[in-house]
């Protein structure tokens, strides 16, 4: 397998890449001033992911699940997309077989211009009926509680995959497709901790792919890859971008 890999060698590989595959996490996004949800300034930090974000958890208190994605959608509503979000477009626009996978509800991939994208944990900018299921956009700021289904007048609920949720279906049969067939694999700040994104370094490895690593520091997926660069992704990513 190919080692001491330099950032530049991979900008060649992209290149010359038909099929390239990128992962997405909270770091992406860190660097547009998005918190992450782990490490010291975590989100996990300072609240209690069972009591904020879990079926149960909006089953008992609704209002407070509402109040704290009110603040996170007030928060995230002042961000912009930085230049590694930027890099990838380019590199979707030039290259034939591209796909997103992001963990991220930030909706910052989409706001760049992202298209072939997968939000596999959901889009904070979107709500689904409790009663209907019916998911619809909503950008309302502040969010006034309680909102309702103009469908059914169900509760809406975020649409995020919540602890203990399933992932949508069809999203994860085309992410797991576009992880076993690439070329290449780009694993971007990600913890690498959640399931099933933690499983695609593995499975690209196995279809053949080259797979690497950008995070601000190690994770468990940092042995597992060819080559693991350490630093922001907004000052690696774009050293992959000008590769035509
Ligand atoms: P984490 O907070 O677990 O990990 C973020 C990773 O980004 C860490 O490894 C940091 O070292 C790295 N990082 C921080 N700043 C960075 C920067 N400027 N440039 C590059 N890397 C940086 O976030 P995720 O891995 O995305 O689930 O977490 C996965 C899921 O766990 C999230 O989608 C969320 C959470 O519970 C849901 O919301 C459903």
């Amino acid at each position: 397998m190919p080692s001491g890999l330099t950032i530049l060698d991979v900008r060649d590989c992209l290149a010359q890449a038909r099929s390239v595959t990128v992962l997405t996490g909270a770091g992406i996004s860190a660097d547009s001033g998005v918190p992450t949800f782990r490490g010291p300034e975590g989100l996990w930090k300072n609240y209690r992911p069972e009591e904020l974000a879990s079926p149960e958890a909006f089953a008992r208190d609704p209002k407070l699940v509402w109040e704290w994605y009110n603040w996170r959608r007030e928060l995230v509503a002042t961000k912009q997309p930085n230049a590694a979000h930027k890099t990838l477009v380019a590199l979707e626009r030039r290259i034939e077989h591209f796909w997103l996978i992001t963990q991220n509800v930030d909706g910052l991939h989409a706001l760049a211009g992202s298209q072939r994208l997968s939000e596999i944990h959901g889009n904070i900018w979107k709500v689904r009926c409790t009663q209907c299921n019916r998911v619809s956009p909503n950008r309302d700021l502040p969010l006034v509680y309680p909102p309702i289904c103009t469908d059914c007048s169900g509760l809406l609920r975020p649409h995020i995959v919540w602890f203990g949720e399933s992932l949508d279906q069809d999203d994860m049969t085309r992410s797991y497709q576009a992880v076993r067939t690439c070329d290449i694999l780009l694993i971007i700040g990600t913890s690498g901790v959640v399931y099933p994104a933690a499983s695609f370094a593995p499975i690209a490895k196995d279809g053949g792919a080259l797979v690497v690593e950008l995070n601000l520091d190690p994770t468990p997926n940092s042995s597992i890859v060819d080559v693991a660069f350490q630093g922001r992704a907004k000052d690696l990513v774009p050293l992959l971008g000008d590769a035509t």
